[in-house]
């Protein structure tokens, strides 16, 4: 699979959704899915309360990515025009550097069991450390299909907190969740050991639950923007911007969305937890003191970006089985673990966080912005088929995107129409 697809962007839908049902072999079905479907409207009934619809999002396909010399074309869910552009035209630039790499930890997530009104807490903790092993068994218990695949409760930490409530002992059940985001084997598994817990500490379990800032699942994914292909004043800029925003919590939350823009269209392309993974990459950020997800240094005149954040996501379980969209969006992605998929949503939020900059630091980000955003804008002034583009062309061009100057060129371009055939 080589996804270096020049001119894809430039394709008509009907093509561009051929040349992916080629690259992924994807079914009939499975392209009349793209085209049409979504999560039905009864399942949907099925999965949260009081349902009255599904709402569609556009999916659109990252282009250029070689992560770990593998070739992907990266489905995206997003509403944000230029995003995906962004996306494609950094990993386009990061490819003459190698592209990108990529590493991630095992799937080992934290839950977290808080013990309140324990007399001596000292003797609490050491009572729980030497019952570890009992702790994971019946946590284990619960789960044998985990088991069986090498995952399951994998250890038991604890710590003392002093809280505005008096002091409280938190124990951390350490779970390899294997291929699944993991929330609901862990919050099982927390509630299944508070009784035992309370015997062992003689306190009072209150919560029992995931931690979603997930510092023992990690992917760090890299990439190395040469200067022969960015230039000197790009990587000095982006340089500048680096030290914005690690010297500016206003800044910094702008710099991280951009990488989250990213991430966080792969996470609702594949049907996975955004809020989650939004949780632990801005918990992780601010771990001491909020900086960039994304770090950059100069080697050798090239630019190097660094990302590494928390990365719970899943391949299994959840709404990766009720949504067909999801399954499709793995199946393009060819992917086998949670892992690899963690591994390329960090690669594309390194390339957004990289592509942003750039652009900010060279054009500004409005010029590639308002190209699509003008559309969207014709459109919503009532602009059909056609006119939406020359509507578009011409706010773009003027450089006044407003649904007012669209409302006047609609008039214009009616009032020229009515002419011509008044002619006729
Ligand atoms: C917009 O969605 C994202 C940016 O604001 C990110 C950034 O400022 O780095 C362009």
């Amino acid at each position: 699979m080589n996804s270096d697809l020049p001119g894809f962007y430039k394709m008509g839908l009907e093509d561009r959704l051929n040349e992916i049902k080629k690259i992924a072999h994807l079914t009939d079905e499975e392209t009349n899915s793209l085209r049409t479907g979504g999560i039905n409207w009864q399942t949907a009934d099925l999965m949260i309360e009081n349902v009255i619809g599904t709402t569609k999002m556009p999916i659109g396909i990252a282009t250029y990515f070689t992560i770990n010399k593998k070739d992907y074309v990266i489905p995206m869910a997003i509403e944000e025009p230029s995003v995906i552009a962004a996306a494609s035209h950094a990993a386009k630039l990061a490819r003459q550097g190698g592209g990108f790499t990529a590493t991630s930890t095992e799937p080992m997530m934290i839950g977290q069991i808080q013990v309140i009104g324990i007399d001596d807490i000292r003797y609490a903790e050491k009572m729980v450390l030497a019952n570890a092993n009992n702790i994971k068994k019946i946590a284990n218990k619960n789960d044998s299909t985990l088991i069986k695949l090498g995952g399951g409760a994998k250890g038991v930490e604890t710590k003392i907190l002093e809280t505005e409530r008096g002091r409280m002992l938190i124990v951390h059940l350490l779970v390899d969740v294997r291929d699944a985001m993991g929330a609901n084997a862990v919050n099982t598994m927390c509630e299944s050991v508070a009784p035992y817990i309370e015997e062992l500490t003689g306190g009072k379990t209150r919560l029992k639950i995931i931690s979603n800032l997930a510092v023992k699942r990690t992917v760090k994914a890299k990439a190395v923007w040469k200067k022969t292909v960015v230039g000197a004043d790009v990587i000095d800029g982006i340089l500048d911007a680096y030290a914005f925003a690690k010297a500016d919590p206003y800044r910094c939350a702008t710099n991280n969305k951009g990488c989250m823009n990213g991430i966080d269209a792969v996470m609702i392309s594949t049907g996975n937890d955004f809020r989650a993974i939004e949780a632990g990459a801005h918990a992780f950020a601010a771990l001491n003191g909020y900086k960039p997800l994304v770090k950059y240094e100069l080697k050798e005149d090239d630019l190097v970006g660094t990302i590494e954040l928390p990365m719970a996501v899943g391949i299994v379980g959840g709404t990766t089985k009720t949504n067909p969209i999801a399954r499709i969006a793995l199946k393009i992605l060819g992917i086998k673990t949670a892992r690899e998929l963690g591994e390329i949503a960090a690669c594309v939020g390194l390339a957004n966080n990289f592509a942003a900059l750039r652009a900010m630091v060279t054009d500004g980000i409005q010029k590639g912005h308002m190209k699509l955003h003008a559309k969207n804008i014709a459109i919503t002034a009532g602009a059909k088929d056609t006119d939406v583009y020359v509507v578009a062309q011409k706010m773009a061009a003027e450089g006044n995107v407003s649904v007012s100057r669209a409302t006047e060129l609609l008039k214009e371009l009616q009032r020229e129409e009515t002419e011509k055939t008044g002619n006729e």
